[in-house]
């Protein structure tokens, strides 16, 4: 980044005010951690609830002990094979951390990323940065930075352009506040990848309700109505579909089909959540009747998308994920 680009981006968070910037997952709204007026920020910017808790992202994992107060061998062993980079953990908090990013729980949400653009912000600026997802509150994370323009357009003070994010979709969360490690909101890094590196296998939380918003159903809805079928209906709902439709497959557009907008997905995981957001956005612009979206397959690969589509379609389970 430009020398001169990165001292105004640190000043304007010294200042209390907003800077959106890359991560290798989505664009973060990134303010002060430890100023609350910079944190109400975000707030109003995203028109986000108060009382949903932000994760704080850090530099280094030595700047750890300043925001937990207690980090179990579980999280270090997660921290030092996956940091930096698209996990963020649940560690009780440290007693300074401002009950505007906790949401007033015991706990803190904290990730180091890896994003080059988003490392230099953090080294720069020394201490912590809080930052939701760049999008208003309910709508689909931004993975570029003229996702970020369109979303909160003037509200933010500073937009750092870093391109499309590799990962595409918002970051693994762990909770190792409460013995074995909890997946809060299924990501890039999978189950069976925390098994290996922690020695035990995660829990998927079907008995609690923590306080994250991804749980809300229609967190990341397109304006669309989105309709989710499976591979083997996909043909007839296509040619049934009444009006223009858009349809996000897997699979080529059958020829002769003339009914609407088809994108074409990736096959591979990965690729696919690379490009999820964006497609949805462009589907969302097309001002179909419907976006028909191919439901992904059931494997732990596939997990991280398939929560995500399950929620653009409103069929989100009461299941804390999201964000
Ligand atoms: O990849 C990501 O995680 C991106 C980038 C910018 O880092 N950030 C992101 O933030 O997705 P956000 O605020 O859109 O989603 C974070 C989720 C929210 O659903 C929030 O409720 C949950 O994390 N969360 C934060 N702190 C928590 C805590 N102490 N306990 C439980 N959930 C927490
Ligand atoms: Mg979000």
């Amino acid at each position: 980044m430009e020398p001169a680009l990165l001292e105004r981006a640190v000043r304007i968070l010294r200042d209390g005010g907003l800077v959106a910037f890359p991560t290798e997952t989505v664009y973060g709204l990134g303010a002060d951690a430890s100023n609350p007026g910079a944190v109400r920020g975000i707030f109003e910017a995203k028109g986000r609830p108060a009382g949903h808790p932000l994760i704080v992202h850090l530099a280094r994992e030595d700047q750890l002990e300043q925001w937990a107060s207690e980090i179990p061998p579980v999280a270090r062993q997660l921290a030092g094979r996956f940091w930096p980079g698209p996990m963020t953990l649940i560690l009780r908090r440290h007693s300074r951390v401002l009950d505007a990013v906790t949401g007033g729980q015991d706990t803190v949400g904290l990730r180091i990323p890896s994003h080059p653009i988003a490392q230099e912000l953090l080294r720069a600026f020394g201490g912590g940065i809080a930052a939701p997802s760049a999008n208003r509150f309910g709508h689909v994370s931004p993975t570029m930075a003229e996702h970020v323009r369109e979303e909160l357009g003037d509200s933010v003070d500073l937009i750092l352009d870093g391109g499309a994010c590799e990962v595409g979709i918002e970051s693994t969360i762990i909770d190792c506040s409460r013995g074995v490690p909890v997946i809060l909101r299924p990501g890039k890094i999978t189950e069976d990848d925390i098994r290996a590196a922690a020695g035990v296998a995660p829990a998927l939380p079907a008995y609690r309700a923590p306080r994250v918003s991804g749980s809300l159903a229609s967190h990341y809805a397109p304006s669309t109505p989105v309709v989710l079928v499976g591979s083997d209906e996909l043909d007839n709902v296509v040619q049934s579909a009444p009006g223009p439709v858009a349809v996000l497959a897997r699979r080529t557009k059958p020829k002769g089909w003339e009914r609407g907008t088809w994108c074409e997905a990736a096959t591979d995981p990965s690729r696919y959540a690379h490009d999820l957001y964006s497609n949805l956005r462009e589907l969302d612009h097309l001002a179909c009747s419907t976006i028909v979206v191919e439901d992904v397959p059931a494997t732990v690969a596939w997990r991280a998308v398939a929560d995500r589509l399950k929620r653009a379609a409103g069929q989100g389970s009461d299941l804390p994920d999201g964000g």
